[in-house]
C-alpha cells in the first residue's frame, strides 16, 4: 500500500463522530476515582503516560520511583473498580530517556500482579515500517559496522492483559452475549487470534485532532473493547488523553468513564466525542499543561 494512501486513511477515523451513547469524563487524577463504586466497570482499556517520554511530558515526573508509586495508586484503584473477572488492557512500552531505558511493560506488570491480578496475556502491538526512517541510534552500525555497534528502531508497543480472578460466564444473560456476538470472518481475516497486531498508529500530521496527544489508534480500541466487553457494559480509561477509548466504546453500544488530569484536553475531548451526551466532571486536582507536540 503506498504510503499516501496510508496517510488517507489514518486522517479518516474509524468511525464517525459518535452519534448516541453517553460518557463521562472526570478532570482529575486516577490515582483517586472515588466517583466510581467498587466492582463497577466491566473493562479497561488504558495507556498511561511512559514516564518522562520526549513525547509525552518531559521531566512530567520528578523521578521513576515518583512514577511507578501513582501507577500503584491506579493499579490499585483499577483493581478496586473492576467487576470480578474481567480485564484491564494497559498499552504501554519501555522508554529510552536521556540515554537510559526504564522497563516499563516489566515494571508495570510486576506492579499490576501485586496488586491482586493475574497476567493474561501479552500482546505485540506492531506498526508499519514505512515510517520509521533509520535513526541516527540505529544508524552507528552504517558508520561502524563492526559487532557491538549494534542498536534498534522500535516498531511495536505491548498491550498487557491482566484479569481479576475468574469470569463467571452463566452472569451475562444468553440476549446480552447474543447482542455482542463477533465477527469471526474478521476475527479471522484480521488475525485477531495471534499475539501480534499489525495495527497503523497514529500518523503525526499537523491538522490531526490529537496533535500533542499520543494517542492509540481507534482500531486497537476496536479490538480490545469487541473482545472482553458486552453491549451495554461499562469501559473505563482512566488516562484518557484524547477520548478515543470513550470514542470507540460509543460506537461499538458501550458506555464509557474517561480520567484525565489535564484540563487543555478538553477542547479536543468534546471535539472527538461530538455527538455524545457527555457529563463532564472538573475537580480540583485538575491540573493545566501546555500539550507537547508529539504522537505515537
Ligand atoms: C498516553 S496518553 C493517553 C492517550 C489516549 N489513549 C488517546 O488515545 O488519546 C496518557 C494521558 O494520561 C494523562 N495523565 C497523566 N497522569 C494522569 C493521572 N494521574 N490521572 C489521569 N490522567 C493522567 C496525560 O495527561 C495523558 O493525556
Amino acid at each position: 500500500m503506498g504510503e499516501m494512501r496510508v496517510e488517507r486513511m489514518q486522517l479518516l477515523s474509524l468511525f464517525p463522530p459518535a452519534e448516541r451513547g453517553e460518557g463521562k469524563v472526570i478532570f482529575g487524577s486516577a490515582e483517586v476515582m472515588h466517583e466510581l463504586d467498587d466492582e463497577s466497570i466491566h473493562l479497561v482499556v488504558t495507556s498511561p503516560p511512559y514516564f518522562n517520554a520526549p513525547f509525552d511530558y518531559p521531566d512530567f515526573f520528578p523521578s521513576y520511583d515518583a512514577y511507578l508509586q501513582m501507577m500503584e495508586r491506579v493499579a490499585k484503584e483499577i483493581f478496586r473498580v473492576l467487576a470480578r473477572g474481567r480485564v484491564a488492557c494497559v498499552v504501554c512500552d519501555d522508554v529510552l530517556v536521556k540515554g537510559v531505558r526504564y522497563p516499563i511493560v516489566a515494571d508495570l506488570t510486576r506492579l499490576f500482579m501485586e496488586v491482586g491480578f493475574s497476567y493474561r496475556d501479552r500482546i505485540t502491538w506492531l506498526k508499519p515500517e514505512g515510517y520509521i526512517r533509520i535513526s541516527r541510534r540505529s544508524g552507528v552500525l552504517l558508520q561502524h559496522p563492526y559487532p557491538l555497534y549494534a542498536y534498534f528502531d522500535n516498531v511495536q508497543e505491548s498491550i498487557i492483559i491482566f484479569a481479576k480472578g475468574k469470569f463467571d460466564y452463566k452472569s451475562v444473560s444468553p440476549e446480552t452475549r447474543e447482542a455482542s456476538r463477533i465477527d469471526v470472518e474478521r476475527f479471522l481475516r484480521e488475525k485477531w487470534y495471534l499475539n501480534v497486531w499489525q495495527i497503523t498508529n497514529v500518523l503525526p500530521h499537523p491538522r490531526r485532532l490529537e496533535k500533542g496527544v499520543a494517542a492509540f489508534p481507534e482500531a486497537l480500541a476496536f479490538r480490545l473493547i469487541t473482545l472482553f466487553s458486552h453491549k451495554g457494559e461499562v469501559v473505563l480509561d482512566p488516562f484518557l488523553g484524547s477520548g478515543t477509548t470513550l470514542k470507540v466504546a460509543a460506537a461499538l453500544g458501550r458506555r464509557g468513564v474517561g480520567y484525565e488530569i489535564n484540563t487543555n484536553l478538553l477542547p479536543i475531548i468534546k471535539e472527538k466525542l461530538r455527538g455524545l451526551s457527555l457529563d463532564i466532571i472538573i475537580r480540583s486536582d485538575a491540573i493545566s499543561i501546555p500539550l507537547p507536540s508529539g504522537g505515537r
